[in-house]
């Protein structure tokens, strides 16, 4: 089991009118990472927002931003996210021809890579690059849109790929994306998870941000 669980906040539920104010927000109430989802409408039935974005914020918060890439062939613009300040580029499993060379072309812009991997598929898809990145991203809900609920059905796959970083001793990033709330928390943290990304569950908390984050990372 990890020791510290750290919350990542997806800004694709902030309020893009006031980014600035929202992240300055996030900031102070604790939020371990800046969790920046890009859509490209082909890999994903929606599009979001893309490098100039970041470019705009990057120098708004010292947060890590961990890039979510929902993009065929993220690779293509790895060298342009990395000079508008990402520091983790995640890219799908299923996006990419070839996943390795992409994992290569991240590390050589300079960024931290990620792997993500649909609802749907196995975690032996990645399981072989579990000693050449550092992170591997979990969805919880089918990519494209925020606010959907978690789906129970992939808690086993977390634990999966967990078993599979400590059997190499690696103390790799597990993340889990999609309908994390303070209720199911508890859950993913127990099959495995280290990091908990969160949307909807952090910004539209009734109590505030600071509490749903606190609660969220059950300390
Ligand atoms: C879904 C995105 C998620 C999403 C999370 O396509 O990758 O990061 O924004 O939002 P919630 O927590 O509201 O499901
Ligand atoms: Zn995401």
């Amino acid at each position: 089991m990890p020791g510290i669980v750290k919350v990542s906040a997806s800004i694709l539920a902030a309020n893009f009118a006031k980014l600035g104010d929202d992240i300055a927000r996030l900031e102070d109430a604790g939020c371990d990472e800046i969790h920046f989802d890009v859509m490209d409408g082909h890999f994903v039935p929606n599009i979001s927002f893309g490098a100039p974005v970041l470019e705009a914020i990057r120098n708004l918060t010292s947060l890590p931003v961990d890039v979510h890439m929902m993009v065929t062939e993220p690779g293509r613009f790895a060298e342009q996210f990395a000079s508008a300040g990402a520091d983790i580029f995640t890219v799908h499993a299923e996006a990419c021809s070839d996943l390795a060379s992409t994992i290569m072309d991240v590390s050589a812009a300079g960024m931290r890579p990620g792997i993500a991997i649909n609802p749907g598929t196995e975690a032996s898809a990645v399981t072989r690059y579990v000693s050449s990145v550092p992170r591997f991203l979990v969805m919880s809900v089918e990519p494209g849109f925020g606010g959907q609920s978690f789906m129970p059905a992939v808690l086993p796959k977390i634990g999966e790929l967990r078993s599979v970083a400590e059997r190499h001793e690696r103390d790799i990033d597990v993340a889990v994306d999609g309908g994390v709330k303070i209720a199911n928390a508890p859950a993913v943290i127990e099959a495995g998870a280290s990091t908990l990304i969160s949307g909807t569950g952090i910004f539209n908390h009734t109590e505030g941000m600071a509490a749903a984050i606190r609660k969220i990372r059950q300390q």
